[in-house]
């Protein structure tokens, strides 16, 4: 397969052609225009991506942080002096009140009452989930229900659940826009237990294929005696989450996927009443408040110390809070107005891509369309015979003109395994004598089941410029041949 390159005298054509492009773009979405104060930022707060050439695409990866979050976050360090929190000293006092005030600002962030929600500071999103899954008190008769679309943190919930002896159950997503059946779910909601815990995990957008599943689940759930965990990690960058219009039981976060700094910092937001249910396997510095060697015993902290094991991250914590305020300046129905835009226009072009004989460039996986979903949009690209480009492979040309996509399946099987049509069957052979086999048998036994798509995500620094170089790179393939 050749790689398609942009020479200075296509690229100068290229770029009248977007003056034209952008133009009808904000004909079609009228509503860009409104959003211009982020043009201001992607100058001065992200400068580094047009000084670079970089064209970032990988927002459900991870978000780009505002230089201006660096240096609030340096001044504070640099003009304090702060200590390990847990104590009474004044340098711990300093920190102690600085992580509390984040933990409030959290809570206002996402419109949460403080006498109904608490958060507990993790290190992600996966480690807020497992603590749901070491926690919650699965046991036989019990049920863990979730939808196929699903991160692999949230998957992996289910280990604990059988090792519990609690019944699993997944709720198929339905091709073509992946969306959930929701007689199906009703059906799975209703199905009566011999156990009294049951939880239900979906995820508000799909890391897969921006589906956003609807947040009327909740209550739908809940009336039926479930308990809700809302994967909110890839639905928070661009979306309101509005906890007191809707009340999931758990909510986990990966806070550097809304504004990129700092990583190592998530939270699990947790309904008081929920938080009661979950018994911890075990205890830890900080998580007590008296232990007993002698004796035997512990006493946990009450409330969220009682569920952050050891020192939290507590320098960085404070730059939770610096990071949510400069998104709560800008707005976040404002990003959301942005990403949808882009994200509209980006999927329309896209589809529109014919090779010479007719047949499409680009399948789509999710909604061909921005109703009910997010900035993520996941293709594969086929030849004029019909046959697929490595994802992979794609990702590396695109990195030859600076574009970040991402390849693969996202660590979220059950969405790619319904794309593409993987069955159980097929599946099946990888897991057979799983013990046993050598690695090179492993090998072979999962070729041609890795294959993914390519990835492109939206996020609140994103322009027209960035998707049109996208749009460009995908039309470099028309009429291009597969070659095995
Ligand atoms: C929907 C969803 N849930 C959970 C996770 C896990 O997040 P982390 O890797 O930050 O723990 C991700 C990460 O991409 C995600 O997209």
């Amino acid at each position: 397969m050749l790689s398609p390159t942009l020479t200075d005298a296509n690229l100068h054509f290229a770029l009248a052609g977007m003056e034209e492009d952008l133009k009808a773009f904000r004909q079609a979405y009228p509503a860009y225009d409104s959003t211009s104060k982020l043009d201001e930022l992607r100058n001065t707060e992200y400068a580094r991506l047009d000084r670079l050439g970089q064209v970032y695409l990988d927002y459900t990866g991870g978000g780009l942080y505002a230089e201006s979050q660096l240096r609030a976050h340096m001044a504070l360090l640099s003009e304090n002096v702060f200590g390990n929190p847990h104590s009474k000293n004044l340098t711990s006092l300093a920190m102690t009140q600085l992580v509390e005030r984040a933990r409030d600002y959290v809570l206002e962030f996402f419109n949460a009452s403080p006498d109904e929600y608490m958060v507990i500071f993790t290190q992600n999103s996966t480690g807020a989930l497992k603590l749901i899954g070491e926690s919650y008190p699965f046991g036989q008769g019990d049920h863990y229900l979730l939808t196929f679309d699903n991160h692999n943190s949230v998957n992996g919930i289910r280990e604990y659940a059988r090792s519990k002896g609690a019944a699993v159950t997944y709720v198929p997503v339905v091709l073509p826009d992946l969306r959930v059946d929701e007689a199906q779910l009703i059906q799975a909601l209703d199905t009566t237990h011999s156990g009294k815990n049951k939880l239900f995990a979906y995820p508000a957008q799909s890391n897969f294929k921006g589906v956003q599943h609807p947040l009327e689940w909740i209550p739908l759930a809940q009336d039926r005696g479930w308990d809700v965990l809302l994967d909110a990690a890839s639905f928070v960058p661009a979306n309101r989450l509005d906890l007191s219009r809707c009340h999931p039981d758990f909510v986990d976060i990966s806070f550097y996927k809304i504004f990129g700094y700092p990583t190592g910092t998530g939270c699990l937001l947790v309904r008081k009443t929920a938080a009661q249910k979950l018994w911890r396997p075990w205890y830890a510095g900080g998580t007590i408040t008296f232990s007993s060697v002698v004796a035997f015993d512990h006493y946990l902290t009450p409330g969220p110390a009682g569920f952050e094991d050891g020192t939290v991250n507590y320098l960085s914590i404070p730059a939770i809070e610096i990071g949510l305020r400069y998104i709560q300046a800008i707005g976040i129905d404002l990003i959301h107005t942005r990403v949808m835009c882009l994200t509209g226009w980006l999927i329309d072009r896209l589809l529109a891509l014919r090779h010479s004989n007719g047949s499409p460039l680009i399948r789509l996986y999710g909604p061909p369309n921005t109703y009910l979903r997010g900035g993520t949009i996941q293709v594969n690209y086929f030849d004029p015979n019909g046959c697929m480009f490595d994802s992979y492979a794609l990702e590396k040309l695109a990195n030859e003109q600076r574009i970040s996509l991402r390849a693969g399946c996202h660590c979220n099987p059950g969405a790619r395994e319904i794309a593409l049509g993987f069955t159980r069957e097929d599946l099946e052979v990888c897991f057979q004598d799983k013990d046993r086999l050598t690695f090179e048998q492993f090998l072979e036994a999962i070729s041609g089941k890795t294959t993914g798509a390519l990835r492109a995500s939206i996020g609140l620094a994103t322009n027209f410029s960035d998707v049109y170089k996208y749009v460009q790179f995908a039309e470099s393939f028309i009429d291009r041949y597969v070659v095995s």
